[in-house]
């Protein structure tokens, strides 16, 4: 039979519980309990009042209408919560602005990159576009296009790392790591057109003893300009202005005759020495020499022109070829260039 003394504890019940609930699912669940239509506590109640004397169907049927509408009430607030709660659970809960930050690291280039970008945009003031090639080259873009045929000299002074051929092991297309970006020259005079005024940054490999100076890969930029009336003495007024933007007119330059198959003539152009600037016989960045051998250059060479179909009578040109890494050593002060490698960000990080 039903009491107000149930009523009265249906009604704590669903005080208590209701609002420890976190998810739909539970207060569905609550619902169904407390008011569902066929079992729910209250709806028991309402069901029994027929069997109960009229004032007290009156008395008894108003508390059980108030204790429904107390029941919904409370559904109803925490419905609201459990809605809240999924769409941002953390909105009650006050930012701790005295909380540390969470650091933020900030990335910057390499030194080497740096220095890339800057050989690009100091040749960029004199008209050179940069482009990029492969790093793995066949036999005859490295070698063959740029007059150093199987067999030459010149083969064993940039001996490298040989790869297996994927198109069918074909001896007589071999393929290597490059050991220079001067196949780049030939490979942008087969797809253009003279004027042309190139810079080509690139990896290169060589089979190398490693020293202070020298890494068995490593980076290196290309010139090339080709026109109808270039001369040496472009390529030294390229080559000074270069030097003088990078370094600062306070840099010594020279040029010496050197060799190359695929410039006549050629030469060598170095820096005087960084860090002894000649005064240090023992120097380990320059051996004691004074200077620094940073390119090589000269005029592209008539029986290259002529593989790639321009008319040597026609059109000259000059091209360049140096280490990138030296020219870093020669930004930062480097002792060594194995410090770009040695991914040691107590050092990297200076830069
Ligand atoms: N490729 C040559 C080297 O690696 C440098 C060079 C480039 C020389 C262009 C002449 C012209 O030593």
């Amino acid at each position: 039979m039903a009491t107000r003394e149930e009523v009265r504890e249906i009604v704590e019940a669903a005080e208590r519980e209701i609002p420890d609930i976190r998810n739909a699912l539970d207060l569905e669940e609550k619902r169904v309990r407390f008011i569902g239509r066929e079992r729910g506590l209250i709806t028991k109640v309402m069901r029994e009042l027929g069997q109960l004397s009229a004032e007290q169907r009156r008395e008894i049927g108003a508390a059980a209408n108030a204790a429904k509408g107390r029941i919904e009430e409370l559904l109803e607030i925490q419905r609201r919560k459990v809605h809240e709660d999924v769409l941002d659970p953390n909105l009650d809960r006050p930012e701790d602005l005295t909380l540390p930050p969470r650091r933020v690291r900030v990335g910057r280039l390499h030194p080497i990159s740096q220095t890339t970008r800057e050989v690009s945009r100091v040749f960029a003031t004199m008209g050179f576009e940069t482009v990029e090639g492969p790093e793995i080259e066949w036999d005859y873009y490295n070698f063959e296009a740029l007059n150093i045929p199987p067999g030459h000299p010149a083969r064993e002074k940039w001996d490298t790392l040989w790869i297996s051929n994927p198109l069918g092991d074909d001896p007589s297309r071999p393929i290597l790591g490059r050991t220079h970006t001067s196949p780049m020259q030939v490979r942008v005079m087969e797809k253009r057109k003279p004027p042309i005024r190139v810079v080509i940054p690139g990896r290169c490999y060589r089979y190398e003893a490693t020293d202070a100076i020298r890494e068995s890969i490593f980076f290196q930029y290309e010139g090339l300009a080709i026109d109808e009336k270039l001369t040496m003495a472009d390529l030294k007024g390229v080559l000074y202005s270069f030097a003088r933007q990078i370094f600062g007119s306070d840099r010594k330059i020279r040029f010496r005759v050197d060799y190359f198959p695929f410039t006549e003539p050629s030469a060598e152009i170095a820096f005087d020495c960084f860090a002894c600037e000649g005064r240090d016989p023992g120097c380990h960045v320059c051996g004691g020499d004074g200077w620094i051998e940073a390119a090589g250059c000269g005029m592209v060479h008539p029986d290259v022109l002529r593989r790639v179909g321009y008319d040597p009578a026609r059109y000259q040109g000059f091209a360049f070829g140096g280490g990138i890494e030296r020219l870093a050593m020669l930004r930062t002060g480097a002792p060594d260039i194995r410090l770009f490698y040695q991914n040691d960000l107590r050092y990297l990080e200076q830069f």
